[in-house]
């Protein structure tokens, strides 16, 4: 589905220091975007899924949905435009028609809305043509890297707003795959 080299690589090494790099994208998205967060249990998506909060204003916490697969906040872009954070975890999903039944595709297709989804593996290819996909792997503790995997031409964009932040202009100057502490 992904190309295997990522087009951001980034190591956190804590919590906060996802919600940041997060809250740091969030104030580049805008409705119709649509995030893929994908990794093992544990590996920070839902950490991260805060940090989008954050970054989007959203007062209240924010948690993994458990008994229903979305959660939709209220917050505003970086402009002050209204939009709507649909938080889904497709963690339970038996079988992909209850994705109609909680209505995925009104998340996905509301213009002022900006959909996430935690344990996308789940997710059949259809649903969504262009998004971004953010692997979550673990490497010890509070250390977990984050990849990032654009499709389409508004996930690379974001994609290099984000790194420009994080990073700085110039490109890595350290090979592939090699990532200090
Ligand atoms: N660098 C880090 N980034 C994100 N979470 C971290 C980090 N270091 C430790 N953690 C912990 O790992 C757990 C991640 O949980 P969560 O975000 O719910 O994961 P997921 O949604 O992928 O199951 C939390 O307990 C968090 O405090
Ligand atoms: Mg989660």
């Amino acid at each position: 589905m992904t190309q295997r080299v990522p087009a951001l690589d980034l190591v956190s090494h804590s919590p906060d220091q996802t919600r940041q790099f997060a809250a740091t994208l969030a104030r580049h998205l805008r409705g119709g975007d649509v995030l893929l967060l994908q990794g093992p249990l544990g590996s920070g998506k839902t950490t991260f899924v805060q940090g989008l909060a954050r970054g989007l204003g959203v007062r209240e916490y924010v948690q993994s949905p458990t008994f229903i697969l979305v959660m939709e906040h209220r917050g505003t872009l970086s402009d002050g435009t209204p939009i709507r954070l649909y938080h889904i975890d497709l963690y339970r999903l038996e079988e992909a028609r209850e994705l109609a039944t909680f209505g995925l595709e009104d998340c996905l297709s509301d213009p002022a809305g900006i959909t996430v989804i935690e344990w996308s593996e789940r997710l059949p290819e259809h649903w969504v043509d262009e998004y971004l996909v953010v692997r979550f792997e673990p490497l010890a503790d509070t250390k977990r890297r984050l990849a990032f995997f654009p499709v389409g031409e508004r996930a690379r964009e974001l994609v290099e707003a984000l790194r420009k932040e994080v990073v700085g202009g110039a490109k890595r100057s350290t090979a592939p795959g090699h990532r200090d502490g």
